[in-house]
């Protein structure tokens, strides 16, 4: 059995995959942002999760927290689900926290960055970027191309040892995607878990949506936007990927 960590774990697609893979008998290392929001998954910690608390929006925590789990048990996969819709904290907790998690962790084997079918609408211009996210520069979209451009940059640097996957789980009802969203829930986590767990997977660098690959923008597999991209990102944290 596997041990897993999934980001945002407190509601919506986080919390649901948590649950499931305990229900799978993994091991899971579920995430909130505050000690406050941890009440959240209580009963995950009752049933054996590990807890890690970290603000994405805040780096040096993000940083923290991968010094912590990199101190404990070996984890094997990473699902960078925590996001947000809007804001300032876009492009921190949309994109820089998956890119420090994915650099400063280092016994992962298998990456899921969440995307989103609205990736296709982000711009790959790079200019003006406020990382720290001191205020909002990039949009919703931007933040969904960026990471699943990281997804792919990620597959392509490091088969066959590591494996990286991007899903989109569909328009969903959550906090994020609201009540009257369209999408079937389950369907909206059970691809991440199937790519965090499945013994037989041998692929890497998919986009996925309900179990299928998917072609993303054209731009997610551009090497010279993921070396821009990469750079900017290594620039903006003073950390490059090992
Ligand atoms: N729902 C959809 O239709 C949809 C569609 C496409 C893609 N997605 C993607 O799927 C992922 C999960 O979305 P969701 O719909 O489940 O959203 P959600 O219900 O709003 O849950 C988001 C999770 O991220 C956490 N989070 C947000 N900001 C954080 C921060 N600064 N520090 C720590 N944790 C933070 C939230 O914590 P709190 O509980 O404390 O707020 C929560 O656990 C996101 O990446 C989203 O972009 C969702």
């Amino acid at each position: 059995m596997a041990r897993i960590l999934v980001t945002g774990s407190t509601d919506g697609l986080g919390r649901a995959t948590a649950e499931s893979l305990l229900d799978q008998g993994h091991q899971v290392i579920v995430h909130a942002r505050s000690a406050g929001r941890a009440t959240a998954v209580a009963d995950l910690a009752d049933r054996g999760a590990d807890l890690i608390i970290a603000d994405l929006a805040d780096r040096q925590a993000v940083m923290d927290a991968a010094a912590e789990l990199d101190g404990g048990a070996a984890i094997e996969a990473v699902i960078h689900n925590a996001g947000v819709i809007s804001g300032a904290d876009l492009l921190p907790v949309n994109v820089v926290a998956p890119y420090l998690f994915t650099a400063l962790l280092r016994t992962p084997t298998r990456h899921i960055y969440l995307s989103s079918g609205m990736h296709r609408g982000g711009s790959t211009d790079l200019d003006g970027l406020d990382w720290d996210g001191s205020r909002q520069t990039a949009s919703y979209s931007d933040t969904k191309l960026f990471v699943t451009t990281l997804s792919a940059a990620i597959a392509e640097r490091w088969a066959p040892r590591v494996s990286a996957h991007a899903v989109d789980p569909g328009w969903v009802p959550t906090k994020m995607g609201g009540a009257g969203a369209p999408d079937d829930f389950d369907l909206g986590h059970e691809t991440q878990e199937y790519l965090a767990t499945d013994p037989h997977l041998s692929i890497t660098g998919g986009y996925w949506h309900h179990g299928e690959q998917r072609q993303p923008h054209p731009a997610v597999a551009d090497p010279r936007f993921q070396e821009r991209l990469l750079a900017a990102l290594a620039d903006a944290t003073g950390v490059a990927l090992p």
